[in-house]
């Protein structure tokens, strides 16, 4: 197992998937609890970037870098923050006012195994502030970029190996970024055996657990990928005393609660069904910002789950909670969050408390819950729909939460969704949707004059949501979308397309 350091932001996650693309089981630690690991048990430690500068930056950072250096005989990889973090704790300087963003090409200036598989020069993708303006003592500068900025060192400590590079191996946009994390991985001597089986029987065994709770089970689902498969796990480990539940909080698709029921009867798991939508609705009305929003729906569901429970005696619950949630929700570095994500999964600790959890897949990445479910025979369907977030439709109103503008968003994604199929263009995007907030725009509907809303379609390509492009229909498309939308829906005079990237952007308005 290799230990990734988080220091913020979204770094440590890609550099934990892309090492378990190469088979290595690869697990998450905030810096702030590097003190009490158990580092032995690792046979690599990566410490991750981080939108700070280790210019000003807590003792605790400093200190997991020095505990991290000094105590363990493994071997180390810093990237980026990682990279400046131990060569300022190993003596060297870092200073400011030499950044580089973006692609930059990196020259080898001395051969090294970590580098096997790349030519003497190769583009990287860097994002730093500050750089390395003087290595530690007793290292060797391995590459440095076309601005003169050091790119990586090599250090050999007490007879083991600390690497440090500026760039990102782990962006797709680094061209040989994966081949450099599987060098660290085979000069570290690190196992290969994080494939399907492996973690499907993790899936199991979390499962196996609870075997012994007698009673019925209630597993959540939604129609996601995650809940179903975390639902059709249980039933099969536990049987056929597990209930699939789904809340309707009034925050779905145009007919997907319908939809959805019909897919998951289909494999055997049919829901039953609450209507909940007036709860979830009255207490949203006028709520403007969308944390809060999230706040209220984790709170409603968990209400709602409490009653099933209880009216079913059941003393287990299982949802589809899966790693990064399980690190976001236990981290201390989660004030860097952009975006609280609160859904299901964010149980208040009340239920917790009250209530066994069964999260089987707190262990997995999507993708990986994706290969599970193609495993366990999933249908398509949930394996490749498009991702929809937990507190759905409430995090695409903008301004004033109310129920025509929840109308409004929900009649004209439906419209977004319906030219995409026709066009054969839906399945080849990550998420296209529609958006409302409170401006109006004047409008000639007949001979009238008329004041509407201003739709914000948003459509974007992505590969894990990090980062996003916004996709470029024909322009055709774009005008049947507009026509359609102003056309079926009375209260709109205005489509506009948002054509921003992640980032600056995000792919949810709120
Ligand atoms: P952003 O808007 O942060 O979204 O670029 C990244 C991905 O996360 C989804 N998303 C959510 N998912 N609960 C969820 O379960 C949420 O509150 C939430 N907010 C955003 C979003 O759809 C995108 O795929």
């Amino acid at each position: 197992t290799i230990l990734v350091v988080d220091y913020g932001g979204q770094y440590a996650h890609l550099i934990a998937r892309r090492l378990r693309e190469l088979g290595v089981l690869a697990v998450i630690t905030p810096y702030t609890r590097v003190g009490d690991a158990d580092l032995s048990k690792y046979s690599a430690i990566v410490l991750s970037g981080s939108h700070r500068s280790v210019l000003e930056t807590d003792p605790d950072v400093l200190e997991s870098a020095r505990r991290i250096l000094s105590n363990s005989g493994i071997p180390v990889l810093g990237v980026c923050f990682g990279h400046q973090l131990i060569a300022k704790t190993l003596g060297g300087v870092v200073e400011k006012g030499c950044g580089e963003y973006g692609r930059v090409v990196v020259k080898l200036v001395e051969r090294d195994e970590l580098f096997n598989g790349w030519e003497g020069e190769e583009y990287v993708w860097m994002s730093h502030g500050d750089c390395v303006s003087k290595p530690p003592p007793g290292s060797r500068v391995l590459a440095v970029s076309e601005n003169g900025v050091t790119a990586a060192l090599k250090i050999e400590l007490k007879g083991r190996v600390v690497y440090t590079v500026q760039f990102h191996p782990e962006v797709s946009h680094t061209v040989k970024g994966l081949a450099l994390l599987d060098n660290f991985a085979r000069l570290a001597g690190v196992e290969r055996k994080w494939v399907r089986n492996t973690y499907y029987a993790l899936v199991e065994a979390e499962l196996e657990k609870y075997r012994g709770v007698e009673g019925p089970v209630i597993a959540a689902v939604s129609g996601g990928v995650d809940s179903t498969v975390a639902a059709a796990v249980a039933r099969k480990v536990l049987g056929d005393r597990v209930i699939p539940v789904l809340v309707d909080h009034g925050l779905f698709r145009e007919g997907e609660v319908e939809e959805v029921v019909e897919k998951l009867s289909a494999t055997g798991l049919k829901p039953l069904v609450l209507d909940e939508r007036e709860r979830f609705l009255s207490r949203l009305e006028g709520v403007v910002d969308c944390e809060e929003r999230r706040r209220i729906i984790g709170e409603e569901f968990a209400k709602v789950f409490d009653q099933v429970m209880e009216a079913e005696g059941a003393r287990l619950f299982v949802q589809g909670t899966t790693y990064p949630d399980i690190v976001e929700s236990g981290g201390t570095v989660v004030a860097d969050r952009i975006k609280s994500h609160h859904n299901v999964a964010g149980l208040p600790s009340w239920f917790r408390e009250k209530y066994l959890v069964a999260e089987p897949l707190k262990h997995l990445y999507k993708d990986e819950v994706r290969e599970v479910a193609r495993m366990l025979g999933v249908p398509g369907y949930f394996v490749e729909r498009h991702p929809f977030p937990g507190p759905g439709l409430a995090v695409r109103v903008i301004g004033v939460f109310t129920r025509e503008k929840l109308e409004v968003c929900r009649r004209a994604s439906a419209i977004v969704e319906q030219v995409l199929r026709r066009h054969g263009l839906l399945d080849k995007v990550w998420q296209a949707f529609a958006v409302v907030g409170d401006d109006k725009w004047v409008g000639v509907k007949g001979d009238a004059r008329r004041v509407g809303y201003v739709v914000i379609v948003r459509i974007v390509e992505s590969s894990d949501a990090m980062t996003a492009d916004y996709f470029k229909p024909p322009y055709s498309v774009l005008d049947e979308v507009s026509r359609e939308i102003t056309r079926s829906i009375e209260d709109v005079t205005m489509v506009a397309y948002a054509v921003t990237t992640k980032p600056p952007s995000t792919i949810e308005p709120c």
